[in-house]
């Protein structure tokens, strides 16, 4: 069997948890997060009524200061997938990024943080809809390295197809669409392999199970078309700008399957896997069989700049502690 002809590695990174501590924004106020709590009839936890974001925050220890990596862009891409559930919420941008703030500097974290924003259906009602329950708002943070090997990822490719527009729009973070996700992760795990990519209903590359898909051939990077049911990623975006200012040609287009195990190198980029290259799709090599020399540069590149330390992509970042508290 393939997975028996794997050499050992160094394990991946375990599962992130939850810790029971620090701050979470919940029913309008900022509580302990052990206070946090919902009923088991809210609307959201039996129907998947929900949607999320993961943002990350990049500890600069000479600067002594927290980013958080594109928190504006976040808050957009959360209020869109809000509207689809229809959702109505008073929030701006700018006031979930200002709580947002709030609530780490309350933590007081001095490193690498996930955030995790929600806006649920709060309701515990019995209906099967999207206007009658209650909509609410929670945010909290936790500590987060590495979240999936950065050396090298072995992918197959999933049974699961990805969810299409027409059934649950990939295109909006909802919590019951990530079932999907689940489904396929826990499948490629069980089988020895890192990740996988999942198919569209007609047989393209969609993306891996909770990260965007890109390949490279010769110098030019082509990833999956915003209409072959992805998310939008933020990171996406991020590596693009990357990619042109390393004088990649780039072009989002639908990619067959087979184009992957020809292709000269791979890469998953997202909040969680970061920029993480592909080594092999299927026991197939990509390239050389190692990270790709483009895909590291882009991997190095995105770290610089999530960390505030390339002043090209300052912006990208949005600092926590104001000056006299981080010293
Ligand atoms: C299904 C899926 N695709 C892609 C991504 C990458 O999106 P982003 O870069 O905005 O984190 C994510 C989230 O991490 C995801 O859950």
């Amino acid at each position: 069997m393939a997975v028996e002809q794997l050499p050992a590695r160094n394990p991946a990174p375990p599962p992130t948890r939850v810790v029971d501590s620090g701050y979470a924004l919940f029913e309008g106020n900022i509580v302990p997060f052990s206070q946090a709590q919902v009923s088991i009839g809210t609307h959201a936890l039996n129907y998947g009524t929900a949607c999320f974001e993961g943002i990350r925050g990049y500890w600069n220890s000479e600067q002594e200061q927290l980013y958080l990596l594109k928190l504006p862009e976040h808050y957009q891409r959360f209020l869109k997938s809000s509207r689809l559930l229809k959702m109505r919420l008073t929030q701006t941008v700018e006031s979930l990024c200002e709580v947002t703030r709030e609530i780490v500097r309350r933590d007081g974290y001095r490193s690498d943080v996930y955030v995790r924003p929600l806006a649920y259906k709060s309701s515990a009602i019995i209906k099967v809809d999207l206007h009658s329950p209650e909509d609410a708002i929670a945010i909290f943070a936790v500590p987060m390295g590495d979240y999936a090997r950065t050396d090298g990822l072995r992918v197959t490719i999933s049974s699961w197809r990805r969810i299409s527009d027409n059934s649950i729009p990939a295109r909006a973070k909802i919590t019951g669409a990530y079932v999907n996700t689940a489904l396929a992760a826990e499948d490629a795990h069980a089988a020895g392999y890192d990740d996988c990519l999942m198919l569209t209903e007609d047989g393209h590359i969609a993306e891996g199970s909770a990260a965007n898909f890109f390949m490279l051939q010769g110098r030019t990077l082509t990833t999956p078309p915003v209409t072959d049911d992805i998310l939008v990623g933020i990171t996406r975006g991020a590596v693009m700008r990357l990619a042109l200012d390393l004088d990649l040609e780039l072009v989002e287009r639908s990619v067959d399957r087979t184009e992957v195990y020809q292709a000269d190198e791979a890469f998953l980029c997202g909040t969680g896997v970061q920029v993480a290259p592909i080594v092999e799709v299927d026991g197939r090599p990509i390239g050389s069989g190692s990270p790709g020399a483009v895909a590291l540069s882009l991997q190095e590149a995105y770290f610089r700049a999530v960390r505030g330390n390339d002043p090209r992509y300052r912006h990208w970042c949005s600092p926590v502690y104001r000056i006299t508290e981080s010293r």
